[in-house]
């Protein structure tokens, strides 16, 4: 992967670059007609990595299918797959990691403790592979992003991080590969996450600022829910991640949901700027 991208790189070419997981859907691949819009090379990762899943996590269940991604990436005309294999990322004698502090320690963090020192040590690990020029990842994600754009500028790392937007399923489900765990019922109660999203934006639209007013709304949609684990629901302030307790015009925020359905756990958010 590096000799390929030395020459592309010397032929003056620039390199985008969006690491996955596989199971591609049309997040995914928002994300690849953003780095052929902006580059003149694509680069896609699929590696399922084992560092930022739990012990009691869903590693051996994720779900894979390689030869439908590669098919799906060939028609989007993604100029290379890099697929490596695990003892390729982590061989025997692997002793490095690169973890983020304090952004890492709220939300998914608490209730992922080892998530985000995964995530951060594979993207460097995948980074000095590809070495792009810019690297995209999903808002779907937007606390993931976060923490990679704080890694990038603490370490000085030579990348761009472009944050594309939600792709949604049409009932407004933001698309995701555990997606498919769901049951038929299961499917239908999910969207309570984009329902209670909905109601937060449309609260804070018609000038509510309260935070613990628009979080109850909230919790009463997700309440109606047969059998949900709600792990948190959260409205920060964008850059910093920050909870408060009134939100302050013109400032901009993620509201922020992880809620687990039946054995399934989502998250979903959304951006909005205070008026
Ligand atoms: P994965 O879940 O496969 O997601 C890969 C990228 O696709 C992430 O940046 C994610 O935010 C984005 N994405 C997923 N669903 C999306 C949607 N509905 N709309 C827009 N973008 C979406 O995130 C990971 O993999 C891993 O943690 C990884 C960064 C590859 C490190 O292992």
């Amino acid at each position: 992967m590096q000799d390929v991208s030395f020459s592309l790189k010397s032929a003056g070419k620039a390199i985008g670059f969006i690491p996955t997981m596989g199971f591609l859907h049309e997040g995914h691949l928002s994300l690849v007609n953003r780095s052929k819009e902006l580059c003149d090379v694509t680069i896609v990762s699929i590696f399922v990595n084992p560092t930022q899943f739990s012990p009691s996590e869903d590693l051996a269940l994720y779900p894979r299918d390689i030869e439908k991604d590669n098919k799906l990436l060939l028609e989007q005309k993604v100029d290379y797959l890099f697929y490596p294999d695990a003892n390729e990322i982590y061989p025997e004698n692997f002793q490095t990691f690169v973890a983020v502090n304090h952004i890492t320690k709220k939300l998914e963090g608490e209730f992922r403790p080892i998530h985000f020192k995964g995530v951060t040590t594979v993207v460097n690990i995948l980074f000095n592979c590809v070495m792009p020029h810019l690297a995209f990842f999903g808002q779907k994600d937007a606390q993931q992003a976060a923490v990679i754009k704080q890694m990038v500028n603490d370490l000085k790392m030579p990348v761009n991080i472009n944050v594309c937007p939600i792709v949604r399923e049409a009932d407004g489900l933001a698309m995701s590969s555990r997606n498919v765990y769901l049951s038929v019922d299961e499917r239908k109660d999910a969207l309570a996450l984009y329902n209670a999203l909905q109601k937060a934006k449309r609260m804070i639209d018609e000038g509510e600022k309260r935070v613990s007013l628009i979080i109850s709304e909230m919790i009463t949609i997700i309440a109606k829910i047969k059998y949900f684990k709600l792990d948190y629901i959260k409205i920060v302030e964008s850059n910093s991640f920050e909870a408060g307790e009134e939100l302050i015009s013109s400032n901009e925020y993620y509201i922020l949901i992880a809620c687990k359905i039946g054995k399934t756990r989502l998250i979903d958010n959304e951006l909005i700027i205070v008026d």
